[in-house]
């Protein structure tokens, strides 16, 4: 934890949880507080403190029974032993382990679709699919994404998929996405998404590390005004993964026919295969591959404070029954309503909250191909009143650009539909979350500000609508079954009114249970550093209402629009330039994008810096990571602060960046001071 950020500041007092729920200490800070309304708490499902509290004290006190009578109303086609969960945090006592179920085994893919059609819903609607163009839409029943599922199912057992092997899904939110993902829990291939906004050089690596059996992907996109060649950057990943003893020897490809004619696809004869020509020739029907709890459902590749990303890993039943309950609780979700989140499926947040989460619970789910500011900022309240959204789950960086058009885009539409709204990504400030309650939801939708990560697969510190008077900014309280608590430097437990390091001090269904192939990477980065917790990387502060405030990441991750990117991978792509020498990346605050990246960079010797230099060095990252993770500024440094042993002082570099030049504080240890004043000298070319 050497490298960690200084944490916020706060003081240590009482805990005054039971405050809460005896309003009294919520008096003082009135003005603060948004309490939801009696119509909205008597419909709610926790619809009041009191009743949260009761759940999750059981929650606590006996996980087994909780999570075991929730478990219940899944279908397993085999139930879990005697023993519901075991679990080692601590790494000093052996290997850390977690498991949920074990023994029992089960599909996410039936519960979520054969199960609720089963139950009735058949001919409910599953997706809503809204394209790029207005005018573009689709949907599909729970009885027809079914057989959709199977037939790419069958056909992926066809081509010769097996329970337990890797399929890479590089697809834009085209209704095939989720299709692809339940296609292959369904036969218990362990699917792994790439964010179809990831360069070839990054799939590459994540092909290279998991090494499917197939790649599907789709030929172009439409984002907003741009087409985007999809295909191209899958050639040019598996020529890469080619070169890596990865070949892959074939591609399905989605013909997206809006953006791009098959005509005009680049197309390897032999390796590739269009969608539409095999996919719907195969039975709608597909029996199902029965799995432990305990077996992979799927990876998925996140950034962390070295180099290569990690390939996150989580298993099938604890992730299902997680997932579907925080989905109902955190969103109050009923079966009458219409849920729409913008996140993309690439992400966690679009794995368990656009695909599993909600379609375990049967609902019906809004999926998204398109820009929310395309053709204009009106766009997102447009959907909302076409499907009549009742959920309507966001990141903080879409509330901001939106808040900063006229408020006519949002009140030019009725959206009177809408009864919860959500944030996810990164702490949501204050005015933001004020604009999205008072004139999104007209002072009538509370908000689920939900703190997760995609290691812990579902919500863990979330607002339950109904229950909590809110607090503009603050994630509020723990969801059943998670503890959080909040360490210092040496990993003793705060107690009280407080700021620290947020760790989990138990396990709970959803968490991941390894790093793929690499098991002591996973003990290193989030058990070693305090031990026997399980480190979220971020620092939180506690109130004295024992409201949850989250403050960002205190390691070497910056979250650009609630997108995870690791200096280390930006700083390796940056030298990977061969003018460039060295580089150093932090964050600075941004005002839309929460945070952004600024990167200082050394040039080799000899070159000397040009606006033309400076567009290559981005293009650089462009290419070798993704356009979202672009550095906003690139500052010319002909040397980089360091201690006598080489190490980069990046405190003193973020001071520079966000242009604190009186609080650099002591730089007596650098090897040559002298950098810094011509670091600061050098600030605005
Ligand atoms: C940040 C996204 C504050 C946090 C689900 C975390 C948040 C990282 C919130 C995980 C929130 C996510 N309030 N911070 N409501 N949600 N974060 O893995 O720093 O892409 O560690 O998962 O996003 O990002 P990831």
């Amino acid at each position: 934890v050497e490298s960690m950020k200084e944490l916020p500041s706060g003081a240590g007092k009482i805990p005054r949880l039971n405050a809460v729920v005896l309003g009294e200490a919520l008096a003082s800070e009135e003005d603060d507080l948004v309490v939801p309304s009696e119509d909205f708490s008597r419909q709610a499902l926790v619809s009041s403190p009191q009743q949260y509290l009761e759940m999750y004290s059981k929650s606590i006190q006996d996980p087994a029974g909780f999570w075991s009578e929730i478990a219940s109303q899944f279908y397993w086609n085999e139930t879990w032993g005697s023993e519901v969960f075991s679990e080692n945090l601590d790494y000093r006592k052996g290997a850390v382990r977690i498991e949920w179920f074990k023994g029992a085994s089960t599909n996410i893919c039936y519960n979520a679709l054969d199960r609720n059609i089963k139950a009735g819903l058949g001919d409910k609607v599953a997706i809503y699919w809204e394209g790029n163009e207005l005018a573009q839409d689709g949907q599909l029943t729970y009885k027809e994404l079914l057989e959709k599922v199977c037939q790419l199912a069958n056909y992926l057992k066809s081509v010769g998929v097996r329970k337990g092997d890797a399929v890479v899904i590089y697809l834009p939110m085209l209704m095939e996405l989720p299709i692809a993902m339940l296609a292959c829990a369904r036969i218990g291939a362990v699917h792994s998404v790439v964010f179809a906004g990831f360069s070839a050089e990054s799939l590459a690596q994540r092909i290279v590390d998991c090494k499917p059996k197939l790649v599907i992907t789709c030929n172009a996109v439409r984002r907003g005004p741009k087409t985007i060649n999809l295909k191209d950057i899958v050639d040019n990943a598996l020529i890469e993964s080619t070169k890596n003893e990865v070949p892959v020897g074939l591609c399905l490809t989605y013909e997206n026919p809006s953006a791009m004619k098959r005509e005009a696809t680049k197309w390897q004869d032999g390796r590739d295969v269009w969608w539409q020509d095999v996919v719907p020739t195969f039975p709608t029907e597909c029996p199902v591959e029965w799995v432990d709890a305990e077996d992979p459902l799927f990876l998925l590749y996140t950034s962390g404070s070295t180099g290569k990303p990690k390939g996150v890993l989580h298993t099938t039943g604890g992730y299902m029954v997680y997932t579907a309950t925080t989905f109902k609780y955190a969103f109050d979700y009923k079966p009458s309503d219409v849920y729409w989140c913008t996140a993309d499926c690439g992400w966690i947040t679009g794995h368990s909250y656009v695909s599993y989460g909600p379609l375990l619970n049967g609902a019906t789910v809004v999926v998204f191909e398109g820009a929310p500011n395309y053709p204009d900022a009106g766009r997102c309240w447009d959907i909302v009143d076409k499907y009549k959204v009742t959920i309507f789950y966001t990141a903080p960086t879409l509330v901001r650009s939106l808040m900063r058009e006229s408020s006519k885009f949002v009140t030019h539409y009725s959206r009177k539909s809408l009864r919860v709204l959500g944030s996810v990504g990164e702490p949501i400030n204050p005015s933001a979350w004020r604009w999205f309650f008072n004139v999104v939801g007209e002072s009538r939708c509370p908000i689920s500000d939900t703190w997760w990560q995609t290691e812990t697969g579902g919500f863990m510190i979330t607002p339950l609508p109904g229950a909590w008077p809110q607090k503009p900014g603050s994630a509020t309280f723990p969801f059943f079954g998670v503890q959080p608590v909040i360490v210092d430097e040496k990993g003793n437990e705060i107690e009280g009114e407080c700021s620290g390091y947020l760790c989990i001090k138990n396990s709970w269904p959803g968490a991941f249970r390894t790093l793929y192939g690499d098991h002591e990477r996973y003990e290193t980065t989030y058990f070693k550093p305090f031990a026997g917790y399980y480190f979220t990387g971020d620092g939180c502060s506690r109130d004295k209402d024992g409201y949850h405030w989250l403050t960002g990441r205190v390691d070497d991750v910056i979250n650009v629009s609630g997108h995870r990117i690791g200096t280390a991978e930006v700083e390796s792509a940056l030298v990977s330039h061969p003018q460039c020498a060295e580089a150093a990346v932090v964050a600075v605050e941004h005002e839309v994008k929460g945070q952004g990246i600024y990167a200082f960079v050394t040039l080799i010797e000899g070159v000397s810096y040009s606006e033309e230099l400076r567009k290559s060095l981005i293009l650089t990252v462009r290419n070798q990571i993704g356009a979202f993770a672009a550095p906003d500024k690139i500052h010319w440094a002909p040397g980089l602060p360091k201690t006598r042993s080489g190490k980069i002082m990046r405190r003193i570099l973020r001071k520079i960046a966000s242009g604190q030049l009186d609080e650099l504080g002591d730089t007596s240890t650098l090897a040559d001071p002298g950098v810094v004043d011509q670091l600061i000298s050098l600030s605005d070319c």
